[in-house]
Parts: structure tokens; sequence; C-alpha cells
């Protein structure tokens, strides 16, 4: 596997305060890769520095061998890097279905006045648009809710609306910001099932939880931050047994942490 994306040696302040203070990582193409860390620790700065919504102070952020650092919000996203917010994003008055062809249309190769002529490549873009639409919606498993108004969805499906959303325009990435958080969980499962099914059918994720489960049943990888540097990186496996992760983290020595698996258990 190859990176898709790659940061290196992110530095953001904010009044003084090191948000980021040289943080590198990567996510490899095909991967879902977790950003976690405690409260302040940086990775909302780091998301919002990556797509383009907080201007960085230095580093170096490239997507698919292309230096998009600095880049305006929609060029990242046009250049294949999408997000999704941790407050929902949809239209809820509009069905899945339409929500889907909004998404789609604002990255549509086709012009107005290919849609104005009705032209092939305007019959052709729509086309792939509804057959990509509905291959998403298999996948998250809304199909029964195609013609359905959103807003009858519960939180954590709209949260799969937006996911899907993010999907249509074929990104090679897609930043999830805390996409389990207020979700009811017996609804995190199936956020987990469909976010595992996309990733199966060749999507890429970082996402970034506190949901330490969510995280270590999905991810391949993880990357630790506290007070603005990676901490550590590894498998969930390794990161969880990681005496730095598990003090910083956690707030726990690994004595205690063996001691409350063992009292889960
Ligand atoms: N707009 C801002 N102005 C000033 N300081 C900020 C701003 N945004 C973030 N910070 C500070 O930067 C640091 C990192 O914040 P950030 O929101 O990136 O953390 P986080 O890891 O996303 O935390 P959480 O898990 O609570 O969402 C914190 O010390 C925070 O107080
Ligand atoms: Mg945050």
């Amino acid at each position: 596997m190859s990176a898709i994306l790659e940061v290196s040696d992110l530095r953001k302040a904010y009044a003084g305060v090191h948000a980021l203070d040289g943080v590198s990582f990567a996510v490899e193409a095909g991967s879902i890769t977790g950003l976690i860390g405690p409260n302040g620790s940086g990775k909302s700065t780091a998301i919002d520095c990556i797509s383009g919504f907080q201007k960085l102070d230095g580093g170096k952020v490239v997507l698919a061998g292309q230096d998009i650092t600095g880049r305006v919000a929609h060029h990242i996203a046009r250049t294949g890097l999408m997000r999704t917010f941790q407050t929902v994003r949809i239209y809820e008055r509009l069905s899945l279905r339409d929500n889907l062809a909004i998404a789609n249309q604002q990255f549509d190769a086709a012009n107005w006045l290919d849609e104005l002529l009705r032209t092939r490549r305007y019959r052709d873009a729509v086309e792939a648009a509804e057959k990509r639409a509905r291959q998403l919606v298999e996948l998250i498993g809304l199909q029964r809710y195609w013609e359905i108004e959103t807003g009858i969805l519960s939180y954590g499906q709209k949260k799969l609306v937006a996911l899907a959303a993010a999907l249509m325009p074929h990104p090679k990435v897609v930043v999830l910001d805390e996409p389990v958080a207020g979700v009811n969980p017996s609804r995190i499962r199936e956020i987990e099932a469909a976010l595992g099914e996309l990733n199966r059918a060749g999507e890429t994720f970082l996402i970034v939880e506190h949901n330490v489960e969510f995280i270590t049943n999905l991810c391949h990888r993880v990357i630790v931050l506290d007070q603005g540097r990676k901490l550590a990186e590894g498998t969930a496996a390794a990161i969880h047994t990681d005496p730095r992760v598990l003090e910083a983290y956690l707030g726990m020595t690994p004595e205690m942490a063996e001691a409350e698996m063992r009292g889960a258990a």
C-alpha cells in the first residue's frame, strides 16, 4: 500500500497555544486510519488545517502526490479530500436521493451548457451519479429511505447520509469528524458496519473519534495526539498497551488498565 495523504510537520498556534506542534503522519490508500487523543490535543485543528478550513502556520499536506498546503477548502475537495462535520449538515426537507444528487452536482464534470442542451455528457453524468448514489445507499443500508425526506431519520442515520454525500464525487480520502459522537449506542454498530463495508468497497477514511472501541474495531492504524504532538502510532492493539498512550489518553498506568480490562471481562 502507498500513502494517499501525507502530512508533515503541521504547525498551528492560537494566541500562543501550540495546537499543532510539528505533527506528521500518513494515510495509506484503502485504509481506515484513526486519529485519537485527549480533549484539546489538536485533532480538530489537524483535520481543519488538512481540509482547508483553517490556515496552517507551517508544514505540508500532500494528497495523491499533489501539494495542497494552504489551498482553499473547495479546491482541496475537488482534488479529492472530502470531510464530514461533527454536526450533521444535510438537506432535511429533501429525500435521500435528492441529497446525493445535490452532493454530486457540486463536483459534476458536465456544465450548465451541457445541462441546458441535454447533451450526451449531461445524460451520462446523471446516470453515473444515480448509479453511484444507489451503490452507496446500499452500502450504508438505507435503501428503504431512498425517496423519503431525510429529516425523519435518526441522528445516526443522518450521519450516514452525510457520509454518503461526501462519498458521491469519488474522493480519494474522506475525513470524518467524530462520526459516532451523540449517536445512540445501539446505532453506533450500524455506522461501524457501514464504514467497514465502504472500506471493503475501496474507500479510504481518516477518522477522528473519542470512542476507543469504535476506533479499535475499525482502524488499521491509529495515530495518537497529545498536546499538539504525535505521541504514538501503530495498530490499535499496539496503541492499547503503549504506556505513554494509557497515561496521556486514558490517565491510567498499564497496571490500572490491565486491572480495568480484567474487571470488564
Ligand atoms: N479557535 C481557537 N482559538 C483559540 N484556541 C483554540 C482554537 N481552536 C482550538 N484551540 C486550542 O487549540 C488546542 C487544540 O484544540 P482542538 O480543538 O484541535 O483539540 P481536539 O483534539 O479536537 O479536542 P476535542 O477532543 O476536545 O475536540 C486546544 O488547546 C484548544 O483550546
Ligand atoms: Mg475536536
